[in-house]
C-alpha cells in the first residue's frame, strides 16, 4: 500500500491559497526529497500529510485513509505509524535521553507503563540499542541540555528508531546545523530508512545533501508541483527557474551539471 497517495490537493489559509493542484504518490520504502524556495508550501504539505490540517481542496490517503475522515483513534495510529522529526529537535529538556528516547513508544504502551517508565525505564535495552545506532550510547543518562545540537537532533532520532514508524518524516532537519552535522544527521536517516525499509520524506534545504540519500526529488514552487525527478536529473537551469534570486545565496553550483 501506498504511505501517501495525494490527489489535487489545494490548502487555503482565509483568502491566500498556499497550495494548489497538488498530485503525487509516494510508494513504499521510498526516499523523497521536497525543496523550493522559502515560503514554496513544504511544511504546509507536511502538516497536510500527517493530518494536522486538512486539505481544502482534493484527498489525501495516508497509509490508506483519506486524512479528512479521521476520527481519534485513527489518528492515533496514524501518528504512531508516522514518525516526525522536527527542526528543533523538540525533546523534552527536563527528562534524561533514555526517557526521552523511551518517548517513542508512547503510543504503543498504556499510560499506567508509560508513567512507570519514568521512575524504572521500560525497555532500557531498548533505548540503549537505538542510541548505539546514533553512536551516542554513552549519553544514555545525560540531560538533553549536555549535548551538542547534531548530539540532540541523533537522540531525536533514536527516539525514531524505538517507535518504528512505517514512514519517516522530517522537515529541514539540518538547517539548524552546519553542513557536517547535516550530512552526518541525512545519511544516518537515509541508512535507517534503507535498513528498514522505512519510507523517507524530507523537506531539504541543502541541496548539496540530495546525491546518494534520495531516489526521487518533488520541488514545489508557490504551492505548484513545479518539478519531479531524480537527483540525477536536477540542472542548473532548473533550479535558477525554481529559486530564482535565492539561486546564487545558495551556492549551488557545484551541484548541478550546468552543460546538460
Ligand atoms: N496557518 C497559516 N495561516 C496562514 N498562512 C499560512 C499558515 N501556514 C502557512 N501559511 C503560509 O503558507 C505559505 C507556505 O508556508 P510553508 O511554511 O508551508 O512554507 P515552506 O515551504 O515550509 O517555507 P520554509 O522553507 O521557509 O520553511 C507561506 O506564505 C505562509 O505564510
Ligand atoms: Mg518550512
Amino acid at each position: 500500500m501506498s504511505p501517501f497517495v495525494v490527489e489535487g490537493v489545494g490548502k487555503r489559509f482565509g483568502r491566500s491559497e498556499v497550495l494548489k493542484e497538488i498530485t503525487f504518490e509516494i510508494q513504499p520504502g521510498e526516499r523523497v526529497a521536497i525543496i523550493g524556495p522559502s515560503g514554496a508550501g513544504k511544511t504546509t504539505l507536511f502538516r497536510l500529510l500527517t493530518a494536522v490540517i486538512r486539505p481544502t481542496e482534493g484527498r489525501i490517503l495516508a497509509m490508506g485513509q483519506d486524512t479528512a475522515r479521521l476520527r481519534s483513534r485513527a489518528l492515533r495510529r496514524l501518528r504512531r505509524d508516522i514518525g516526525v522529526l522536527y527542526q528543533s529537535d523538540n525533546l523534552i529538556p527536563q527528562l534524561r535521553v533514555v526517557h526521552n528516547v523511551l518517548m517513542g513508544h508512547l503510543g504503543h504502551w498504556s499510560l499506567p507503563r508509560a508513567i512507570l517508565s519514568l521512575i524504572w525505564p521500560q525497555d532500557l535495552k531498548g533505548a540503549r540499542a537505538a542510541l548505539r545506532r546514533v553512536e551516542l550510547e554513552d549519553k544514555l543518562w545525560s540531560m538533553p541540555g549536555e549535548l551538542s545540537g547534531g548530539q540532540q537532533q541523533r537522540v531525536a532520532m533514536a527516539r525514531l528508531l524505538v517507535q518504528q514508524p512505517k514512514v519517516m518524516l522530517a522537515d529541514e532537519p539540518v538547517s539548524q546545523l552546519d553542513i557536517r552535522l547535516g550530512r552526518e544527521i541525512i545519511t544516518l536517516l537515509s541508512s535507517i530508512a534503507r535498513e528498514n525499509g522505512t519510507t523517507l520524506l524530507v523537506n531539504l534545504h541543502t541541496l548539496e545533501l540530495l546525491h546518494g540519500h534520495f531516489e526521487r526529488v518533488i520541488a514545489l514552487k508557490e504551492g505548484r508541483l513545479f518539478w519531479q525527478g531524480a537527483p540525477e536529473a536536477i540542472t542548473a537551469d532548473l533550479l535558477q527557474q525554481l529559486y530564482g534570486t535565492e539561486y546564487q545565496a545558495l551556492h549551488l553550483d557545484q551541484l548541478a551539471t550546468t552543460d546538460r
